[in-house]
């Protein structure tokens, strides 16, 4: 386990309801992911990332926390979680957990001092403010979650608003109060000196507000998504200030060792979002736009081309294909398409991460409509260990999806041929090979229903259409399979032109005899890893 081991981690991401249920209750927990590990390992993943924990009123699925410094009763107990530590780093596996900063429950022992007296010394630990003079909110800002509206809460008892930017069971903390970073800041000791390497923070660009609670711009007044801001301003998020809060946060984890952050930072300007990953705050965050594209071979070149163009040639975002808030990839894109995404993901330069179940296709299996507590349930249903489910010897918190029977865990484990399987082996090359760990990384031209890039002497050709097609490869002639989609494609193939069958993607060693000397694009590339190379 050595420095920056996180550079070219590949992360699995567990929503601990729904992994493995080792008691019978119908919800997943914490000793169910112990027991369940081996999966991870034989998956080949660095590090599982694992979704709050936390106790939580679950008015947000645990991102409300009630108490940061213990693990609610239905998953476990800080001893469980101890022991997950232990088993997972016995297996080289390391620990990452989400951390929701912006926000608490309104049940958090802070939030009911603040709430319970305007002159309570927590009082300033959350956003107050004096009603509108017509009684209404303080301002126009609106909860990211369009079914709540306006982002504020009337405490009749206080005569005050405060501020909730998600459900009015998340109040917004204070960050410009310093006692609430001190308190804060021990919770990072906390987890980080139980064993844990890293964290996942929950929208990191919401830390802080305008002091003076302006409203936004009339034209984001009504911009209510969540994961697609508009380019211009907004007063409630991405304020410069934030980036102190993360420098702090950066030299606590420094001062651990080799300990990292990851940032869910929901901005789609390009230029924005850099700044958040790779300086001297969080080390890397999510390529937000990543997961929002159509199946488009030049949408996503241009998405990655155009965070590329933008980050620090040391800095490496985050790819996801899927997590517990968007619609899974088998069911954006289908089932057919699973395996190019998959070996996209994995072969950009970046940290990947797997959200459970991507890895044998599960799909998102949507409970009716008035079962459907969040709107996101479809894409949390419990993970598919085998023909029965699995999950739990109890009855689901989440219906399993009607295809557990075919799509699980156990039909895909000794099938050369299956989706884990691509999984597993994309995974191992990935770990096996400097050129994707280490390389830089150059889009090139390439007709339009593929996407092609060079990460070091490696070409990437991905055929995202439902037909085959053939192009003519620059440069060299021919090239050696190193990775395939499919089972049957080995040895040397040619590049004029190369032949690509429907939604095939391959990973070719370019031939090394007509390397030396061609200035072929993506030989020493800007985005090489220096500070790798170097002693
Ligand atoms: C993040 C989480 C999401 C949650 C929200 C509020 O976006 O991923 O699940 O609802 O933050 O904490």
């Amino acid at each position: 386990m050595s420095g920056q081991w996180w550079r070219d981690a590949v992360l699995y991401q567990i929503y601990p309801r729904s992994f493995a249920d080792s008691d019978g209750d119908g919800i997943g927990d914490l000793p169910g992911i112990t027991a369940r590990l081996d999966h991870v390992a034989q998956l080949g993943a660095d590090a599982i990332w694992l979704s709050p924990f936390y106790p939580s009123p679950q008015a947000d699925f645990g991102y409300d926390i009630s108490d940061y410094e213990s693990v609610d009763p239905v998953y476990g107990t800080l001893d469980d979680f101890d022991a997950m530590v232990t088993a997972a780093h016995s297996r080289g596996i390391r620990v990452v957990i989400d951390i929701v900063m912006n926000h608490t429950s309104d049940e958090h022992p802070w939030f009911l001092e603040s709430r319970s007296d305007r002159t309570n010394p927590k009082r300033d630990w959350y956003i107050w403010a004096d009603p509108a003079p017509d009684g209404g909110p303080p301002n126009n800002w609106l909860s990211a979650f369009e079914r709540c509206g306006t982002a504020w809460k009337l405490d009749a008892a206080t005569g005050q608003y405060y501020l909730h930017s998600f459900t009015p069971g998340q109040p917004d903390l204070n960050w410009r109060n310093p006692d609430v970073h001190a308190a804060m800041h021990k919770v990072w000791q906390f987890w980080l000196d139980r064993g844990v390497d890293g964290f996942r923070i929950d929208v990191a660009h919401r830390l802080m507000k305008d002091p003076q609670l302006r409203d936004n711009p009339p034209e984001v007044a009504h911009a209510r998504r969540h994961f697609s801001h508009p380019v211009v301003r907004q007063r409630n998020l991405d304020l410069p200030e934030v980036h102190d809060v993360l420098r702090d946060l950066r030299v606590v984890l420094d001062g651990y060792g080799d300990r990292f952050a990851l940032g869910e930072v929901p901005i789609s300007d390009d230029a924005r979002l850099a700044t958040y990953f790779g300086g001297d705050g969080m080390q890397t965050a999510f390529h937000i736009a990543f997961w929002e594209q159509p199946w488009d071979a030049r949408a996503f070149r241009r998405c990655i081309d155009g965070l590329v163009a933008r980050t620090r040639t040391d800095a490496l975002p985050t790819y996801a294909l899927s997590t517990h808030d968007i619609s899974r990839t088998v069911s954006r894109y289908g089932i057919e398409h699973a395996p190019v995404a998959a070996m996209m993901m994995l072969t950009l330069r970046g940290v990947a991460c797997v959200y459970y179940g991507e890895e044998i296709g599960m799909a998102d299996a949507p409970p009716a409509l008035e079962q459907d507590v969040d709107g996101r349930d479809g894409q949390r249903t419990p993970m598919q260990w085998d023909a029965t489910g699995g999950f739990t010897t109890g009855n689901p918190w989440l219906p399993l999806a009607a295809d557990q029977h075919v799509v699980n865990v156990a039909a895909q484990a000794d099938d050369p041929g299956s989706l884990l399987n691509l999984y597993r082996r994309l995974i191992a090359y990935r770990r096996g090979s400097e050129d994707l760990r280490r390389g830089g990384y150059v889009s090139l031209d390439s007709p339009a229903e593929v996407f092609a890039y060079r990460r070091g002497d490696l070409l990437v050709a991905l055929n995202f259409a439902d037909h085959p097609v053939a192009f003519d490869v620059p440069g060299d002639a021919a090239g050696r399979v190193e990775v395939s989609t499919r089972l049957d494609r080995e040895g040397v193939v040619s590049m004029r032109p190369l032949e690509l069958e429907a939604c095939e993607g391959v990973v070719l060693r370019l031939s090394v005899e007509n390397l030396p000397g061609q200035n072929l694009p993506g030989q020493n590339l800007p985005g090489q890893d220096a500070a790798e190379a170097a002693p």
